[in-house]
Protein backbone atom coordinates (compact mmCIF):
# COMPACT_ATOMS: atom_id res chain seq x y z
CA UNK A 1 0.00 0.00 0.00
CA UNK A 2 1.63 3.28 -0.62
CA UNK A 3 1.47 5.98 1.53
CA UNK A 4 -1.57 8.10 -0.07
CA UNK A 5 -3.63 4.99 0.27
CA UNK A 6 -3.46 5.59 3.83
CA UNK A 7 -6.98 7.07 4.68
CA UNK A 8 -8.78 4.69 2.66
CA UNK A 9 -8.47 2.13 5.37
CA UNK A 10 -7.97 3.98 8.23
CA UNK A 11 -10.62 3.84 11.49
CA UNK A 12 -12.38 6.95 12.07
CA UNK A 13 -13.52 7.12 15.85
CA UNK A 14 -15.64 10.24 17.82
CA UNK A 15 -14.55 11.78 20.70
CA UNK A 16 -15.98 11.82 23.51
CA UNK A 17 -17.46 15.27 24.15
CA UNK A 18 -19.54 15.54 27.57
CA UNK A 19 -22.97 17.60 27.10
CA UNK A 20 -22.20 17.58 23.46
CA UNK A 21 -21.88 13.97 22.33
CA UNK A 22 -24.53 11.69 23.95
CA UNK A 23 -27.03 8.74 22.70
CA UNK A 24 -29.23 11.12 20.95
CA UNK A 25 -26.51 12.80 19.39
CA UNK A 26 -24.58 10.00 17.68
CA UNK A 27 -27.91 8.50 16.68
CA UNK A 28 -29.02 11.32 14.98
CA UNK A 29 -25.37 11.64 13.41
CA UNK A 30 -25.64 7.82 11.79
CA UNK A 31 -28.82 9.11 10.17
CA UNK A 32 -27.52 12.09 8.38
CA UNK A 33 -23.59 11.19 7.72
CA UNK A 34 -21.08 8.98 7.78
CA UNK A 35 -17.46 8.14 8.09
CA UNK A 36 -17.22 7.00 11.94
CA UNK A 37 -16.51 3.50 12.60
CA UNK A 38 -17.53 3.99 16.21
CA UNK A 39 -17.45 6.50 19.30
CA UNK A 40 -16.11 6.61 22.40
CA UNK A 41 -19.19 7.93 24.40
CA UNK A 42 -18.73 10.73 27.15
CA UNK A 43 -17.24 8.98 30.70
CA UNK A 44 -19.48 7.79 33.38
CA UNK A 45 -18.36 8.41 36.60
CA UNK A 46 -17.56 5.27 38.78
CA UNK A 47 -20.74 4.01 40.84
CA UNK A 48 -20.20 3.14 45.31
CA UNK A 49 -22.47 0.27 46.08
CA UNK A 50 -23.06 -3.07 44.72
CA UNK A 51 -25.94 -1.89 42.03
CA UNK A 52 -25.97 -0.03 38.86
CA UNK A 53 -29.59 1.18 38.22
CA UNK A 54 -30.63 1.37 34.90
CA UNK A 55 -31.41 5.18 34.96
CA UNK A 56 -27.28 5.88 35.89
CA UNK A 57 -26.68 3.92 31.64
CA UNK A 58 -29.35 4.93 30.32
CA UNK A 59 -27.23 6.35 27.97
CA UNK A 60 -25.02 2.97 27.29
CA UNK A 61 -27.96 0.88 26.86
CA UNK A 62 -28.00 -0.78 23.44
CA UNK A 63 -31.50 0.19 22.69
CA UNK A 64 -30.90 3.87 22.70
CA UNK A 65 -27.42 2.78 21.01
CA UNK A 66 -28.57 1.78 17.26
CA UNK A 67 -26.93 3.93 15.27
CA UNK A 68 -23.08 3.02 15.57
CA UNK A 69 -20.94 0.71 17.90
CA UNK A 70 -20.17 2.55 20.74
CA UNK A 71 -17.15 2.41 23.41
CA UNK A 72 -18.24 3.69 26.62
CA UNK A 73 -15.69 5.05 28.99
CA UNK A 74 -15.43 5.37 32.71
CA UNK A 75 -14.13 8.03 34.64
CA UNK A 76 -12.44 7.18 38.34
CA UNK A 77 -9.78 6.03 40.44
CA UNK A 78 -11.04 3.34 42.19
CA UNK A 79 -10.82 -0.22 41.23
CA UNK A 80 -13.62 -1.94 43.03
CA UNK A 81 -15.87 0.90 41.53
CA UNK A 82 -14.62 0.62 37.89
CA UNK A 83 -14.43 -3.44 37.82
CA UNK A 84 -18.33 -3.24 39.17
CA UNK A 85 -19.70 -0.47 36.47
CA UNK A 86 -17.29 -2.07 33.64
CA UNK A 87 -18.18 -5.73 34.23
CA UNK A 88 -22.39 -4.23 34.20
CA UNK A 89 -21.53 -2.78 30.50
CA UNK A 90 -19.72 -6.28 29.48
CA UNK A 91 -22.48 -7.91 31.00
CA UNK A 92 -25.21 -5.70 28.41
CA UNK A 93 -23.07 -6.31 25.88
CA UNK A 94 -20.13 -4.31 25.36
CA UNK A 95 -16.36 -5.90 24.35
CA UNK A 96 -14.36 -2.73 24.93
CA UNK A 97 -14.62 -0.51 27.86
CA UNK A 98 -12.00 2.89 27.78
CA UNK A 99 -10.33 4.12 31.02
CA UNK A 100 -10.25 8.18 31.34
CA UNK A 101 -6.94 8.95 32.10
CA UNK A 102 -7.29 12.62 30.13
CA UNK A 103 -9.74 14.93 31.59
CA UNK A 104 -7.87 18.01 32.51
CA UNK A 105 -10.80 19.86 34.22
CA UNK A 106 -9.76 20.91 37.61
CA UNK A 107 -12.48 19.75 39.39
CA UNK A 108 -11.68 16.27 38.44
CA UNK A 109 -7.37 16.49 38.23
CA UNK A 110 -7.24 18.06 41.82
CA UNK A 111 -8.73 14.69 42.97
CA UNK A 112 -5.92 12.60 40.86
CA UNK A 113 -8.47 11.61 38.52
CA UNK A 114 -7.87 11.73 34.85
CA UNK A 115 -4.91 13.85 33.68
CA UNK A 116 -4.72 14.45 37.34
CA UNK A 117 -3.69 10.48 38.18
CA UNK A 118 -0.92 10.68 35.49
CA UNK A 119 2.14 11.97 37.68
CA UNK A 120 1.14 8.70 39.70
CA UNK A 121 2.60 6.16 38.40
CA UNK A 122 2.23 3.81 41.50
CA UNK A 123 -1.66 4.18 41.56
CA UNK A 124 -2.08 3.50 38.20
CA UNK A 125 -0.19 0.24 38.36
CA UNK A 126 -1.80 -0.46 41.13
CA UNK A 127 -5.19 -0.01 39.40
CA UNK A 128 -4.57 -1.87 36.54
CA UNK A 129 -3.31 -4.88 38.38
CA UNK A 130 -6.55 -4.63 40.47
CA UNK A 131 -8.39 -4.00 37.35
CA UNK A 132 -7.27 -6.40 34.25
CA UNK A 133 -7.54 -9.50 35.71
CA UNK A 134 -10.92 -8.67 37.03
CA UNK A 135 -12.36 -7.42 34.00
CA UNK A 136 -14.80 -9.41 31.76
CA UNK A 137 -13.51 -7.51 28.52
CA UNK A 138 -11.13 -5.87 27.60
CA UNK A 139 -9.77 -2.42 28.35
CA UNK A 140 -8.57 0.56 26.15
CA UNK A 141 -7.18 4.19 27.74
CA UNK A 142 -7.98 7.56 26.73
CA UNK A 143 -4.94 10.15 27.82
CA UNK A 144 -2.81 12.69 27.63
CA UNK A 145 1.15 13.49 27.91
CA UNK A 146 0.77 14.22 31.51
CA UNK A 147 -1.42 16.46 33.86
CA UNK A 148 1.18 19.41 34.35
CA UNK A 149 4.00 18.18 32.00
CA UNK A 150 4.71 15.38 29.22
CA UNK A 151 7.28 14.01 31.33
CA UNK A 152 3.98 11.71 33.23
CA UNK A 153 3.43 9.80 29.53
CA UNK A 154 6.79 8.88 29.35
CA UNK A 155 7.28 7.43 32.60
CA UNK A 156 3.94 5.94 32.03
CA UNK A 157 4.63 3.67 28.05
CA UNK A 158 6.78 1.26 29.86
CA UNK A 159 4.43 0.47 32.51
CA UNK A 160 1.57 0.28 30.22
CA UNK A 161 3.74 -1.99 27.89
CA UNK A 162 3.30 -4.62 30.41
CA UNK A 163 -0.06 -5.10 30.58
CA UNK A 164 -2.95 -6.33 27.67
CA UNK A 165 -4.52 -3.38 26.66
CA UNK A 166 -6.85 -2.85 23.54
CA UNK A 167 -5.44 0.43 22.58
CA UNK A 168 -4.09 3.69 23.75
CA UNK A 169 -5.91 6.79 22.36
CA UNK A 170 -3.79 10.17 22.96
CA UNK A 171 -4.47 13.82 22.89
CA UNK A 172 -0.97 14.94 22.79
CA UNK A 173 -1.73 17.91 25.04
CA UNK A 174 -1.11 18.47 28.81
CA UNK A 175 -4.14 18.42 31.33
CA UNK A 176 -2.68 22.14 32.11
CA UNK A 177 -2.98 22.85 28.64
CA UNK A 178 -6.72 22.03 28.44
CA UNK A 179 -8.07 22.28 25.03
CA UNK A 180 -5.42 25.31 24.02
CA UNK A 181 -2.14 26.06 22.57
CA UNK A 182 -0.65 23.23 20.22
CA UNK A 183 -0.34 19.75 20.12
CA UNK A 184 2.87 18.03 20.59
CA UNK A 185 3.46 15.81 17.56
CA UNK A 186 7.34 15.20 18.30
CA UNK A 187 6.36 14.02 21.17
CA UNK A 188 3.61 11.86 20.26
CA UNK A 189 6.01 10.73 17.69
CA UNK A 190 8.41 9.63 20.07
CA UNK A 191 5.84 7.65 22.42
CA UNK A 192 4.76 6.14 18.86
CA UNK A 193 8.09 4.42 18.46
CA UNK A 194 8.12 3.48 22.61
CA UNK A 195 4.16 1.29 23.21
CA UNK A 196 3.70 -1.69 22.06
CA UNK A 197 0.04 -0.97 21.82
CA UNK A 198 -2.24 -0.05 19.43
CA UNK A 199 -2.70 3.96 19.50
CA UNK A 200 -5.03 5.85 18.20
CA UNK A 201 -3.89 9.49 17.34
CA UNK A 202 -6.41 12.79 18.62
CA UNK A 203 -6.20 16.23 18.85
CA UNK A 204 -6.66 19.13 16.10
CA UNK A 205 -7.95 17.30 12.96
CA UNK A 206 -9.82 20.23 11.73
CA UNK A 207 -9.65 19.43 7.61
CA UNK A 208 -8.80 16.80 5.37
CA UNK A 209 -5.82 18.40 5.24
CA UNK A 210 -5.05 18.22 8.69
CA UNK A 211 -5.73 14.38 8.07
CA UNK A 212 -3.35 14.30 5.67
CA UNK A 213 -0.44 15.89 6.64
CA UNK A 214 -0.53 13.95 10.14
CA UNK A 215 -1.60 10.58 8.29
CA UNK A 216 1.57 10.85 6.34
CA UNK A 217 3.86 11.80 9.28
CA UNK A 218 2.64 8.94 11.43
CA UNK A 219 2.35 6.42 8.70
CA UNK A 220 2.15 3.70 11.10
CA UNK A 221 -0.98 4.97 12.95
CA UNK A 222 -4.38 3.81 11.42
CA UNK A 223 -7.12 5.19 13.83
CA UNK A 224 -7.85 8.62 14.67
CA UNK A 225 -10.33 10.45 16.62
CA UNK A 226 -12.06 13.49 16.00
CA UNK A 227 -13.94 15.54 18.47
CA UNK A 228 -14.19 19.54 18.19
CA UNK A 229 -14.17 19.93 14.28
CA UNK A 230 -16.56 16.98 13.43
CA UNK A 231 -19.36 18.65 15.80
CA UNK A 232 -18.30 21.78 13.30
CA UNK A 233 -18.34 20.11 10.29
CA UNK A 234 -20.10 16.01 10.71
CA UNK A 235 -19.17 15.78 7.19
CA UNK A 236 -14.89 15.89 7.93
CA UNK A 237 -15.28 11.95 8.63
CA UNK A 238 -16.89 11.12 5.33
CA UNK A 239 -14.26 13.06 3.55
CA UNK A 240 -11.52 12.04 5.39
CA UNK A 241 -12.88 8.27 4.33
CA UNK A 242 -12.83 9.19 0.81
CA UNK A 243 -10.13 11.23 0.77
CA UNK A 244 -12.17 14.07 -0.84
CA UNK A 245 -14.58 17.22 -0.29
CA UNK A 246 -17.59 16.14 -2.84
CA UNK A 247 -20.13 16.85 -0.65
CA UNK A 248 -22.84 19.70 -1.96
CA UNK A 249 -25.92 20.99 -0.16
CA UNK A 250 -24.35 21.45 2.93
CA UNK A 251 -26.25 24.04 4.56
CA UNK A 252 -29.41 21.88 3.46
CA UNK A 253 -28.17 18.66 5.27
CA UNK A 254 -27.00 20.28 8.41
CA UNK A 255 -30.06 22.35 8.58
CA UNK A 256 -32.52 18.68 8.58
CA UNK A 257 -29.86 17.41 11.48
CA UNK A 258 -30.42 20.23 13.42
CA UNK A 259 -34.06 20.17 13.45
CA UNK A 260 -33.97 16.25 14.03
CA UNK A 261 -31.71 17.12 16.93
CA UNK A 262 -33.98 19.47 17.71
CA UNK A 263 -37.01 17.56 17.82
CA UNK A 264 -35.21 14.57 19.44
CA UNK A 265 -33.81 16.83 22.60
CA UNK A 266 -37.53 18.67 22.74
CA UNK A 267 -39.17 15.05 23.63
CA UNK A 268 -36.13 14.42 25.96
CA UNK A 269 -34.91 17.21 28.10
CA UNK A 270 -37.46 18.54 30.37
CA UNK A 271 -38.78 22.69 29.81
CA UNK A 272 -37.78 24.76 27.27
CA UNK A 273 -34.60 26.00 29.12
CA UNK A 274 -32.87 23.08 28.92
CA UNK A 275 -33.31 21.90 25.06
CA UNK A 276 -32.46 25.81 24.50
CA UNK A 277 -29.56 25.76 26.40
CA UNK A 278 -28.54 22.32 24.37
CA UNK A 279 -29.38 23.73 21.10
CA UNK A 280 -27.31 26.79 21.91
CA UNK A 281 -24.16 24.84 23.26
CA UNK A 282 -23.97 23.21 20.16
CA UNK A 283 -24.63 26.50 18.14
CA UNK A 284 -21.05 27.58 19.38
CA UNK A 285 -19.18 24.71 17.69
CA UNK A 286 -21.77 24.70 14.15
CA UNK A 287 -21.15 28.60 14.00
CA UNK A 288 -17.68 27.95 12.99
CA UNK A 289 -18.78 26.38 9.52
CA UNK A 290 -20.63 29.47 8.55
CA UNK A 291 -19.44 32.66 7.11
CA UNK A 292 -19.82 35.81 9.13
CA UNK A 293 -22.65 34.62 11.17
CA UNK A 294 -22.09 36.81 14.79
CA UNK A 295 -24.62 38.75 14.07
CA UNK A 296 -27.20 35.60 13.72
CA UNK A 297 -25.67 33.96 16.90
CA UNK A 298 -25.90 36.89 18.87
CA UNK A 299 -29.93 36.78 18.36
CA UNK A 300 -30.21 32.78 18.34
CA UNK A 301 -28.20 33.25 21.68
CA UNK A 302 -30.76 35.72 23.48
CA UNK A 303 -33.96 33.69 22.96
CA UNK A 304 -35.39 32.16 25.45
CA UNK A 305 -38.72 30.50 23.97
CA UNK A 306 -38.48 27.86 21.92
CA UNK A 307 -41.07 29.23 18.93
CA UNK A 308 -38.57 32.48 18.85
CA UNK A 309 -35.41 30.26 18.61
CA UNK A 310 -36.83 28.19 15.99
CA UNK A 311 -38.23 30.92 13.53
CA UNK A 312 -34.29 32.67 13.81
CA UNK A 313 -33.25 29.48 12.98
CA UNK A 314 -35.12 28.45 10.41
CA UNK A 315 -34.59 31.72 9.04
CA UNK A 316 -30.85 31.51 9.30
CA UNK A 317 -30.77 28.10 7.49
CA UNK A 318 -32.67 29.49 5.00
CA UNK A 319 -31.41 33.43 3.97
CA UNK A 320 -28.16 33.88 5.72
CA UNK A 321 -26.03 30.16 5.87
CA UNK A 322 -23.22 30.30 4.07
CA UNK A 323 -20.75 27.60 4.57
CA UNK A 324 -17.02 27.62 5.09
CA UNK A 325 -15.00 26.15 2.60
C1 LIG B 1 -16.71 19.98 25.75
C2 LIG B 1 -15.75 18.83 25.78
C3 LIG B 1 -16.09 17.67 26.46
C4 LIG B 1 -15.20 16.58 26.52
N1 LIG B 1 -15.57 15.42 27.18
C5 LIG B 1 -14.70 14.37 27.21
C6 LIG B 1 -15.06 13.13 27.86
O1 LIG B 1 -16.14 12.95 28.42
N2 LIG B 1 -14.12 12.13 27.85
C7 LIG B 1 -12.89 12.27 27.23
O2 LIG B 1 -12.10 11.34 27.25
N3 LIG B 1 -12.56 13.41 26.59
C8 LIG B 1 -13.43 14.44 26.57
N4 LIG B 1 -13.08 15.57 25.87
C9 LIG B 1 -11.82 15.58 25.07
C10 LIG B 1 -12.08 15.14 23.63
O3 LIG B 1 -12.55 13.81 23.59
C11 LIG B 1 -10.81 15.25 22.77
O4 LIG B 1 -9.80 14.47 23.37
C12 LIG B 1 -10.31 16.67 22.61
O5 LIG B 1 -11.38 17.54 22.33
C13 LIG B 1 -9.23 16.79 21.53
O6 LIG B 1 -9.71 16.32 20.30
P1 LIG B 1 -10.30 17.32 19.15
O7 LIG B 1 -9.23 18.37 18.89
O8 LIG B 1 -10.53 16.43 17.96
O9 LIG B 1 -11.54 17.92 19.71
C14 LIG B 1 -13.94 16.67 25.85
C15 LIG B 1 -13.63 17.84 25.16
C16 LIG B 1 -14.49 18.91 25.11
C17 LIG B 1 -14.09 20.15 24.35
Amino acid sequence: MSRTDTHHTSSLYMAPLRGFTDHIYRNTFSEHFSGFDLAVAPFITGKKGDKVPRKYIKGLLPENNTGMPVVPQILSKSAKEFILLANHLFNIGYETINWNLGCPYPMVAKKQRGSGMLPHQDMIREFLDHVIPALKGRLSIKTRLGWQTKDDIFRLIPLFNQYPIEEIIIHPRTGKQMYEGTTDLEAFEKLLSMTIHATVYNGDIRSLDDFKRLSQRFNTVNRWMIGRWALVNPFLPLMIKTGKDSISNKTVIMKRFHDDLFNQYSQILSGPSHLLDRMKGLWRYFSLAFKDCNIAMKKIKKTRKPDQYTDLVNHFFEAEAEWFE
